[in-house]
């Protein structure tokens, strides 16, 4: 086999932006000179217009919404996508207002505008930061063509638990991985001038914890000891933070009983005094108001005096802000300075934009909407997004497949493959996986017959003409999973099956004996175990977006090799949520497990051995995190470490290992590098991901991929939340996914014992 060793270092790949004509260049205005430009309009504006800076409405009827502009009542507006309509406000503001203070467009575009890309769980799982900014970059350019210049994205929200109906816009279960994914989003979508207009401030949210919603359930309360904050749930915020992302919002839960949006703590000390955060902080939709709700304010003022107190610098559709703040100064109760300081963020982020420069939307440029490097850009983002979870060899088709028969209510689903929060496709630019195959394998040979009209459909009538072009086909292609509207906000679920009668239709397809590839498009990752046994190979494709059916075309006729790795676990059953690889070892790790049908009748109480696992579900999931398989097979060394001891306060660590292409066709690997700290004054994860590098080969390539890593990296929090470093035995993995490879060690060591 041909050797062929090339030497890569992990570093923040810089991605090549096509440059996107028709923008005029624009420069930023220089920080002292912003500040000096708010101070003045801060002397010049009355209470009642610093106070419309901090009210963000809905879009509404022009006559009602421009006359609050005019008054300048408003600062932002969110979801108005009509470029006419964005200028003839912003004239109100800019024209008719008594200080010209241009408004701020802002809208959810959270996985492209028009062109849609996979779901950002999709996204992650492509493991690929460069392929997201870009993705990013393209949803800035499609949206800024519509006046749209912030973005409520990304979602940084660790997510562990797949009930959760938000996970859909997490980068999964691992801060590293959310923070890499997070930071591509913001480059992508702010660049390095957010005066650009093609360029849209990015939001970092939900701040924070909303991932851990209790039991899974949206909004719900939240319980986080500071180690559990410190390590897990705030370090993609602190990284965006200091990556400059613009704007930040908080979260609808409460933590351990203080609501987000009147956080002091998390807002004011952590957020500004600790991270240095200078943008704005925009409160969720209502979520000030909710305060009353969660039963921490009695009323309007209380929660207002909340929020401001936090430092919330906007309130989003809510009617806090602009119904009680004036008469909360007027009573004594709120100084004006106060809001002078939300009112001074809120400037900044509009000069950062260059809105006062440049307050209106080019209508003149053709729209970007749908370019072919777009729509390529969406075929690739969805092909790496897609994970082979089996394949037994049936995939690619090879030439004895000519005759297919595609089943699934998901085959022809052209808005349901976009996902949630998709508000700004055309269902019609949707290509199908039914569309693609047509064209790809031709009309004739593509039987279609979808069994079910819809996910949830649970009647089979349909089932028998599945079953029939299954029957004349050389090979059943079933596309299953969930429509868009079961997940995204607000669409929790308690049981993670397959819904309607789609385990029936895939039954029954396995029944004729032809060959059976399962596709899944899926918000989240769905308990498939049962259906993954009766097919010979499987897909796993999230909502793949506008593009997610010539992706699995491309993939299932072999012309792309799918390179995607699951960015969360894949639990059997529903009762493992929340599972998570970097889980702790527990005082009673099972070595082995007992099946609940094999316990014979009256068994002992500890003949199933007392440790920690499922009677029902066993201890393992159905895949880790970080699994994924290829056409081709690959080879990771073990770990090579520049030293087996590693000082405390010493430079940085080198750790290296080989990664062959041992198959027969080019493919991509993700190399992920995992440590344990062997024995801490916390009890510490099995494993956490520290890095991750995916590597392009050709057959029987080799390459030493190196990974640093430094003392910092190794250290966690403590109960009372703060840092600490301990010395002691680490435990490091090169390997293919969180449940592969063989560990090293190394000791780390107080610097006066060497
Ligand atoms: C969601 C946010 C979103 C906002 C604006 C809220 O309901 O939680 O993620 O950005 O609405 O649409």
């Amino acid at each position: 086999m041909k050797k062929i060793v090339k030497k890569i270092v992990t570093a923040v790949a810089v991605a090549l932006i096509p440059s996107w004509g028709g923008a005029a260049a624009i420069a930023s205005v220089a920080p002292a000179t912003i500040e000096a430009r708010i101070d003045s309009l801060l002397s010049q504006m009355t209470l009642r217009e610093k106070v419309g800076q901090l009210n963000q409405l809905n879009t509404a009827d022009f006559d009602t919404l421009g006359t609050a502009v005019a008054q300048g009542r408003v600062g932002s507006i969110i979801n108005e996508v009509n470029p006419e309509v964005v200028n003839a406000l912003q004239r109100k503001a800019v024209e008719e207002s008594r200080l010209g203070i241009p408004l701020v467009f802002a809208r959810d575009v959270i996985h492209g505008f028009n062109t849609v890309f996979p779901i950002p769980l999709g996204q992650a799982a492509t493991w690929n930061p460069s392929l997201v900014e870009e993705a990013a970059r393209i949803a800035a350019v499609e949206a800024s063509a519509t006046g749209i210049r912030w973005t409520f994205s990304p979602m940084l929200d660790v997510s562990r638990d797949a009930r959760w109906g938000r996970i859909a816009e997490s980068a999964g279960e691992d801060p590293l991985l959310n923070e890499r994914m997070g930071l591509a989003m913001i480059r992508g979508y702010q660049t390095d001038n957010l005066a650009d207009p093609t360029a849209m401030a990015a939001c970092a949210k939900h701040f924070a914890g909303y991932g851990y919603s209790e039991a899974g359930k949206d909004y719900n309360t939240t319980w986080l000891p500071l180690p559990l904050l410190e390590d897990v749930v705030l370090p993609p915020f602190e990284a965006a933070a200091k990556a400059g992302a613009a704007t930040f919002m908080t979260s609808f839960n409460d933590i351990n009983g203080v609501p987000s949006s009147g956080n002091k703590w998390l807002m004011r000390d952590v957020l500004r005094e600790r991270w240095g955060f200078d943008g704005v902080l925009i409160s969720d939709w209502n979520a000030i108001t909710e305060m009353i709700n969660h039963g921490v304010a009695a009323d309007k003022k209380e929660a207002t005096l909340l929020a401001a107190a936090a430092g919330v610098d906007i309130d989003m559709e809510g009617h806090s802000y602009p119904d009680v703040l004036e008469a909360l100064v007027a009573e004594g109760r709120l100084d004006e300075a106060v809001i002078d300081g939300l009112v001074r963020n809120v400037l900044r982020l509009k000069f950062r934009l260059g809105l006062f420069e440049n307050p209106y939307v080019d209508t003149s440029r053709p729209s970007p909407a749908f370019a072919p490097a777009h729509l390529a850009a969406a075929t690739r983002a969805a092909e790496e997004g897609t994970v082979l979870l089996k394949n037994t060899g049936l995939l690619p088709f090879g030439k004895g497949v000519k005759k297919i028969a595609v089943v699934g209510p998901m085959a022809d689903a052209p808005h349901d493959q976009c996902g949630t929060w998709a508000p700004d496709i055309r269902r019609e630019r949707s290509v199908t996986p039914l569309a693609a195959l047509r064209k790809l394998y031709g009309d004739r040979n593509v039987l279609y017959a979808p069994g079910l009209r819809y996910t949830r459909d649970r009647s089979c009538e349909g089932i028998a003409a599945a079953v029939k072009a299954a029957g004349d086909a050389d090979a059943v292609l079933c596309f299953v999973g969930e429509e868009a509207v079961m997940s995204g906000e607000a669409h929790s679920m308690a049981d993670l099956d397959l819904k309607g009668a789609q385990t029936e239709l895939i039954e029954a397809v396995a029944a004729t004996g032809k060959p059976v590839v399962l596709v899944v498009m899926a918000g989240r990752p769905l308990t498939i175990g049962r259906e993954r046994d009766m097919a010979d190979a499987v897909l796993y494709s999230f909502h793949g977006g506008t593009m997610a059916g010539e992706a699995l075309a491309r993939i299932i006729s072999g012309k792309a090799n799918p390179s995607g790795k699951l960015p969360v676990t894949m639990a059997r059953m529903t009762g493992q949520y929340p599972m998570y690889y970097a889980h702790k070892n527990t005082g009673r790790p099972p070595e082995w497990t007992v099946e609940l049908d094999s316990i014979p009748v009256e068994a002992p109480q500890t003949s199933t051995g007392c440790t920690s696992y499922y009677l029902d579900a066993g201890k393992e999931p159905l895949y880790p995190f970080g699994y994924g398989l290829s056409y081709t097979t690959f080879e990771i060394s073990e770990p090579r470490l520049s030293a087996s001891v590693m000082p405390m306060s010493g430079a940085t660590f080198t750790v290296e290992c080989t990664v062959t292409n041992t198959g027969k066709c080019a493919g991509a690997e993700t190399v992920q590098f995992y440590v344990r700290d062997v024995v801490g004054s916390l009890a510490r994860p099995v494993k956490e991901l520290k890095d991750f590098a995916k590597v392009w080969l050709e057959p029987g390539e080799s390459r030493v991929v190196s990974f640093t890593l430094a003392p910092s990296q190794l250290a966690f929090h403590g109960l009372d939340g703060k840092p600490v470093l301990e010395p002691g035995e680490f435990m490091v993995w090169t390997a293919g996914s969180s449940a592969e490879g063989t560990p090293v060690s190394f000791n780390l060591v107080e610097n006066k014992l060497l």
